[in-house]
């Protein structure tokens, strides 16, 4: 069996971004798959968080992944921070990446225009390489994640490359190089107020995202004063109709029909009949997750599945950890204290 490996930062509560572009494929392939998901905790840190609303952010992200569909029974589902394979990794692989190589990142080139350099953390450079690290332990053939996490795929196969090279032979390599899997439609579900900008948990305008979390009255009025155009067709053309194609992008994610069936449908419907409809087809789907991780918070089930999951990963981890530390000669021979 193959394994896959993805994670989701309790930055914020994740959108219906992060469920169409990721949690859904993480539910579609644990059946098929050896899987770990991981709520990377380490990667929050980047930007400064007040300690105890990531600490609940954290739970509650659990909680939605369960609540979603994962079964611990068959996806390892854990606490990044709890493994701290992963923090020993990133540096070595730190070690094995080029500034040059960091610097092209386009999430950086964004966040540090934005904010300037020295306002800005150096781990918000050297993030990708914990995302490397994160990969490379669990030895993940397959990497489920949206459009955005793209490049940074890219660097983790680049990077395999150069240390399988450097440090392991032609026929013994030490780390497996990953796919990347992006989801054919809703890879990049975008703002519904700025249709050509994605749709990110971290917006100021609340208005431009749905939250796993919204109650129906506050996906109702999203929804409907979403930014559509003034052609009042209802058409799948992102190029002239981003805001429109988006809401049908939702609309098939949320209902499992195709957006070409969805077109057809309301080719003579009005844009608020369609953004009625589209709202219902949201809450129907999040209303009952919503209530699931609920009563997950208010359990000792979630405790004793991150336990299991952080014992399970902490294993995996540590045996690809030792053998990049005898790749690059860390420690002592035949003396493992790991
Ligand atoms: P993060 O937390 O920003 O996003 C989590 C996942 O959601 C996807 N996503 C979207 N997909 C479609 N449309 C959107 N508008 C949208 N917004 C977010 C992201 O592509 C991602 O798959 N660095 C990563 C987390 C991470 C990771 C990893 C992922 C850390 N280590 C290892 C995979 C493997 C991040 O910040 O994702």
């Amino acid at each position: 069996m193959e394994t896959i490996f993805s994670g989701i930062q309790p930055s914020g509560i994740p959108t219906i971004g992060n469920y169409i572009g990721a949690m859904q494929q993480f539910v579609a392939l644990q059946d098929d798959y050896n899987c770990y998901y991981c709520i990377v905790d380490e990667h929050a840190i980047t930007v400064p968080q007040d300690r105890l609303k990531l600490r609940q952010q954290t739970l509650e992200l659990a909680a939605l992944y369960l609540a979603v569909g994962l079964d611990p029974e068959k996806a390892t589902i854990f606490i990044q921070s709890e493994v701290s394979a992963h923090a020993e990794a990133a540096w070595i692989v730190q070690c094995n990446t080029t500034i040059g190589e960091l610097e092209r990142m386009t999430q950086f080139k964004d966040k540090s225009q934005n904010n300037g350099r020295t306002g800005v953390s150096a781990a918000l450079l050297t993030y990708p390489p914990l995302m490397v690290a994160d990969i490379i332990l669990y030895n993940a053939n397959l990497v489920p994640v949206g459009e955005d996490q793209k490049q940074h795929l890219e660097l983790t196969r680049d990077f395999v490359e150069r240390f399988n090279n450097r440090y392991g032979t032609a026929d013994q390599p030490i780390l497996v190089k990953p796919e990347v899997k992006i989801p054919k439609h809703g890879a990049r579900i975008m703002s519904l107020q700025e249709p050509t900008k994605k749709m990110s948990k971290s917006d100021t305008n609340a208005k431009g995202y749905i939250s796993m979390l919204d109650e129906p009255a506050a996906i109702r009025k999203k929804i409907k004063s979403a930014v559509t155009d003034s052609s009042g067709k209802i058409e799948y053309d992102v190029e002239n109709k981003p805001g429109i194609s988006n809401l049908l992008t939702i609309f098939s994610a949320m209902t499992g029909e195709s957006i070409a069936t969805l077109a057809d449908r309301y080719k003579d419907a009005g844009y608020g009949e369609f953004k009625t409809d589209l709202a219902e087809a949201v809450v129907a789907v999040l209303e009952p997750i919503q209530t699931r991780q609920k009563e997950l918070l208010s359990s000792d089930e979630l405790h004793e599945i991150l336990d299991t999951g952080a014992e399970k990963a902490n294993k995996v981890a540590k045996k690809t950890l030792q053998k990049m530390r005898n790749g690059v000669g860390l420690g002592r021979k035949g003396r493992m204290t790991l």
